[in-house]
């Protein structure tokens, strides 16, 4: 277990903002994390790789971060294709994502280089390229910050949703995430089928060829690294907006003005990528103070260097009134502010 007190969190986020926590500690083991509750006093917060957050201030409380490791198959049936695997919290998803493909397991290769942790990826539910960890989550191993005592969610008491589950909701903060149970192929059975990941992979592949495992990560690699903004190079937290879904007589109006719009039919109405709007309103690659709008994204709001919670937020909400204004869509943060 290690422990800090006003401990700069700039390593503990990726959009880079140099704020302290009060205090700061790092456990190992569910043992340890036992004995640190009865000293839990004031404001908690529990981050993972600090990758969804945008903190706009010091924080006057503790930050708790799990270290807890280990990649295990706990069931694997000879004769069938599934196996489960539990994973520590603390682990960093894509070394769990590289482990997986490594071993030719399937179920997790389209989520590869997703910066955060094991433990993260279940709250935030992640997802990419026509995968969502609820897709593959069985179990989620909790314990109660309130008394120390175990809970096991199966994956349909999470309430998964796009970029939801209960633990960022109804218990927002209650429960401290262990180890996360998800469910690989021994064959991997591949989905190609999101944007321009079968035309990506088409380079590499001959007429009817099947792609291996490894060319779906590397091609995943790719795509993301042509596209999304190296977070050690330039300070973000991936999407900053979440899609937002929207009528479909409102679907019908927008499309009339804009025929080349994308979007997805989905379970209430149609998604449109908030990325899309923001860069017809003119956003992408513009600055507002020290945070910008990728050049390559516009769903991604990167701090050029220095930038304060405020820059961020002003350019964030300046945003969100154009695509009102332009589109008469709300789009909403999905990163977290603290
Ligand atoms: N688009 C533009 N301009 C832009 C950005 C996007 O025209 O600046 C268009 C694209 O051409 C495409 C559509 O919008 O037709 C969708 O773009 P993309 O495939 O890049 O996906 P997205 O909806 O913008 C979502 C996730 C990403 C994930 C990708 C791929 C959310 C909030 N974001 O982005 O997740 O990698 O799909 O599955 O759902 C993240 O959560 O941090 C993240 C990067």
């Amino acid at each position: 277990m290690k422990e800090y007190k006003n401990y700069s969190l700039l390593i503990h986020n990726t959009f880079g903002m140099d704020v302290k926590a009060e205090r700061y500690v790092e456990y190992d083991s569910e043992k340890d994390l036992r004995m640190l509750i009865p000293t839990l006093k004031g404001k908690v917060l529990h981050i993972g790789g600090g990758s969804n957050l945008l903190f706009t201030g010091n924080f006057d409380g503790t930050v708790l971060h799990s270290a807890i490791s280990g990649i295990e198959i706990v069931e694997e049936v000879e004769g069938e294709n599934e196996l489960l695997v539990r994973v520590g919290a603390g682990v960093v998803w894509d070394d769990f994502v590289a482990w997986a493909v490594e071993h030719d397991y399937g179920g997790v290769e389209n989520l590869s280089i997703i910066p955060g942790e094991v433990g993260a990826s279940a709250v935030q539910n992640i997802g990419a390229y026509g995968v969502e960890a609820k897709d593959v989550i069985v179990m989620v191993e909790t314990i109660d910050l309130s008394n120390g005592t175990t809970r096991i969610f199966a994956n349909d008491e999470c309430n998964y949703a796009y970029r939801q589950s209960i633990f960022k909701k109804e218990l927002k903060g209650k429960y401290a995430i262990t180890y996360v149970t998800y469910r690989l192929q021994k064959t991997p059975v591949l989905k190609l089928e999101y944007g321009n990941l079968l035309a990506v992979l088409g380079d590499a592949l001959n007429d009817g060829e099947l792609p291996t495992i490894k060319q779906v990560r590397q091609a995943i690699i790719d795509i993301r690294n042509a596209k999304l903004p190296d977070p050690k190079v330039q300070g973000n937290a991936g999407s900053f907006f979440m899609n937002p879904v929207v009528s479909r007589e409102k679907f019908l109006s927008i499309q009339k003005d804009y025929p080349q719009m994308p979007f997805y039919e989905v379970e209430g109405g149609v998604k449109i990528p908030a990325g899309w709007m923001i860069d017809q309103c003119g956003w992408k690659g513009k600055a507002l103070g020290r945070a910008a709008v990728h050049d390559k994204q516009a769903l991604v709001l990167v701090n050029l260097g220095g930038a304060t919670s405020d820059e961020i937020i002003t350019l964030c909400n300046t945003v969100c009134k154009d695509v009102k204004e332009k589109f008469g869509v709300d789009i909403r943060p999905e990163v977290n502010f603290i």
